[in-house]
């Protein structure tokens, strides 16, 4: 570690220029350690997200879709009860131990077709995923809502240990790439350009376009998994009961939702806030618009990856 570039994060850990991203000091252990260990199968789903950008949500839309037959009610559905983290288990997370001979035994043994979700950027993620057969969901959000939602975030989750910077300072270091999982640009161009390579490997989602319109984006999920919904399933209103079974009001007020931690470290309820598009008109000041205006022309210039302004 001591020969990797830090920073001081904005929220509680220090940041380290680890394969070209700025990854948090408590996630390179379990990073490397899932680099050298995990075994992809071609049956895996990998949910993919910068953070603050809609996890919790695709999490929920995945593990519904896929095992959907498995849980068909919608009365006694396992997220019902159980926080959409808990059924899809970060892979930057579960490689943060001890034992790992005890934690491939684990994920051997899970039940097919496996779910994780993932923080790590395309490049950096293991070998084995790029080379199986497994199937990438990505969700990308605008980045002025990405910024305003972790940075609430992290002084509702850390407001003792946070560097005091204040909105626009912390801005100034988002502009720059200096970010857990950052700098925010390669992470959504490494996805994005996979996507268009390998367009049966990697689903580019933006949060946007799924609040927009879930019910398309439950079906675009479910036929790029191969698990196309039936004409019997359409119109028994499958697809319906699954995008209200993981909307943002739905979610934010079941009982697991509202009490508890998540993984010992924050309360669960600080990962629902508002779920709204265009919540930043609300925090960003002229200069800060014209900032990360110009840094998102700089960054993703050429690409074909834009996003709207909804101000
Ligand atoms: P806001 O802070 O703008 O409200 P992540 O899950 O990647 O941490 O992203 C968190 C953001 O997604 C938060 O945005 C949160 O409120 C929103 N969110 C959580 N669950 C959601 C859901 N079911 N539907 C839509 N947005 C959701």
């Amino acid at each position: 570690l001591l020969s990797l570039p830090k920073e001081r994060g904005w929220a509680a850990h220090h940041l380290y220029l680890f394969q070209d991203f700025w990854c948090p000091s408590n996630f390179i252990e379990g990073v490397n350690n899932f680099q050298k260990h995990f075994q992809s199968k071609d049956s895996d789903v990998i949910v993919s997200s910068f953070p603050k950008s809609g996890t919790t949500w695709l999490k929920a839309l995945t593990f519904s879709i896929v095992n959907r037959k498995r849980f068909s009610s919608f009365d006694n559905h396992p997220l019902l009860t159980s926080n959409s983290h808990d059924l899809v288990p970060y892979l930057d997370f579960i490689f943060h131990c001890d034992n790992i001979q005890n934690k491939l035994s684990y994920l051997s043994n899970m039940t097919e077709p496996r779910i994780f979700g993932t923080h790590i950027p395309f490049p950096s993620l293991s070998k084995s995923i790029q080379e199986s057969n497994c199937k990438i969901v990505y969700i990308c959000r605008n980045p002025f809502d990405t910024f305003v939602s972790f940075w609430i975030f992290a002084n509702k989750i850390y407001p003792d240990s946070l560097d005091k910077l204040t909105m626009e300072e912390a801005l100034e270091k988002y502009c720059k790439g200096i970010i857990g999982f950052g700098p925010t640009w390669e992470h959504m161009l490494g996805y994005w350009k996979e996507s268009i390579a390998t367009p049966n490997k990697v689903l580019f989602l933006k949060y946007e376009e799924l609040k927009e319109d879930i019910n398309f984006y439950v079906k675009r999920v479910a036929e790029f998994l191969d698990c196309p919904f039936t004409e019997e399933e359409e119109s028994n209103g499958v697809i319906e009961s699954i995008s209200n079974l993981c909307s943002f009001e739905k979610m934010k007020n079941l009982e697991v939702n509202k009490s508890g931690t998540f993984d010992r470290s924050f309360e669960k309820k600080y990962l629902f806030r508002k779920g709204e598009i265009g919540d930043w008109v609300n925090y960003f000041s002229p200069a800060m618009i014209e900032k990360l205006s110009k840094t998102m022309e700089e960054k993703l210039s050429g690409s074909g990856l834009s996003f709207k302004t909804y101000s």
